[in-house]
């Protein structure tokens, strides 16, 4: 196993530029969205469909990410329940042609009950998580995450890696299984969009890059992602977890993030086994809602697997 310490300064720079970029970069290439966070409006609410594939609840569905999973699980002819402290997303235009389909609610995803709520409701095939922040208040740089988050989402004063992303996962996963056991369901498919960087410690030269090089508040961010794929992996045989492991997502029709995608791409083609090469925002959510329907797809999926999913 390689020794970091041992490299050249060189070399190790570049290491500390790539963990920085691997961190701070990707949100920062979703392009900047100044516009004022939206306070109150009158929410979508439009009589569920219960289709014959049934519904996802997608927690977080006015993220960058989530847009793209609910927008794709209408075209895959699911229902669509999100979930978000804002409600609607930022930029409903962009989403007007599968609008009608998604149900968009409005709630706090560290309250469970707004969770159970929703699912005792009934007719879901299938849970995906895809809450989360860049920085937490504890990282002293909370007031920017509205400018570093694809889609303008702003903390607020409780919202910690802990909460935002372990307590609201945790709450996610008991109320998933709640449902499952009162439905007398098994292997019901749970997604939880985790990051590439939480599977360092099997990768070559990952333990050394997290211990010497992350800064701290990236490590308090995988802290709270392993809590969360652990918790997950031991709720089966009731759920059947999915684990997203994506680097940097990126979207074509956002050139701002041409020049870190890149670099991800080179640090990723010359072998670096800490980098792992990024995905499309499309392919991640196409990959994401296939997985609800196939059985065989469990645990940790990598870039190749959601490669292998958008087959
Ligand atoms: N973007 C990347 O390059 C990247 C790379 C690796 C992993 N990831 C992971 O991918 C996931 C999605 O990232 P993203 O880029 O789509 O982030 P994003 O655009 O900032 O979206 C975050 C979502 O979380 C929601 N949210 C925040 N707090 C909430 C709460 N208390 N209750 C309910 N919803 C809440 C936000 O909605 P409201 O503001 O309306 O509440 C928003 O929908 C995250 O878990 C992130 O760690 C992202």
């Amino acid at each position: 196993m390689m020794d970091i310490r041992r490299m050249g300064g060189s070399r190790q720079t570049l290491l500390l530029l790539a963990t920085i970029a691997v961190f701070y970069l990707p949100r920062l290439a979703q392009g900047f969205d100044l516009r004022p966070a939206q306070k109150s409006q009158p929410l979508r609410m439009m009589t569920a469909d219960f289709s014959k594939k049934g519904k996802i609840l997608v927690l977080g569905g006015t993220g960058f990410l989530g847009q793209t999973i609910c927008k794709r699980a209408t075209l895959e002819g699911y229902s669509v329940t999100s979930l978000s402290r804002r409600g609607l997303p930022p930029d409903q235009s962009s989403s007007a042609s599968s609008v009608s389909k998604i149900e968009y609610r409005k709630g706090d995803a560290r309250d469970k009950e707004s969770i159970t709520n929703i699912l005792q409701e009934g007719g879901y095939s299938g849970v995906i998580h895809c809450i989360g922040l860049l920085f937490d208040d504890a990282s002293g740089l909370g007031t920017y995450n509205r400018f570093v988050s694809g889609s303008g989402s702003l903390p607020d004063a409780d919202s910690t890696y802990d909460t935002i992303t372990r307590l609201s996962a945790f709450n996610a996963i008991d109320a998933t299984k709640e449902y499952a056991k009162n439905n007398q369901m098994t292997a019901f498919p749970f997604v939880f969009t985790s990051a590439a960087e939480a599977g360092w410690p099997d990768m070559p030269g990952g333990p050394q890059v997290e211990q010497y090089l992350a800064p701290e508040c990236m490590k308090r961010y995988l802290a709270a992602k392993r809590q969360v794929e652990a918790k997950l992996m031991g709720s089966q045989p009731l759920l059947r977890p999915v684990i997203a492991r994506p680097s940097l997502i990126y979207s074509l029709d956002r050139p701002a993030s041409y020049l870190p995608v890149g670099a991800f791409f080179v640090g990723n083609k010359i072998g670096l086994p800490f980098v792992d090469r990024p995905v499309t925002v499309q392919s991640l959510g196409n990959a994401m809602v296939r997985a609800i329907s196939r059985d065989n797809v469990v645990g940790v999926q990598r870039f190749m697997d959601i490669d292998q999913l958008n087959e």
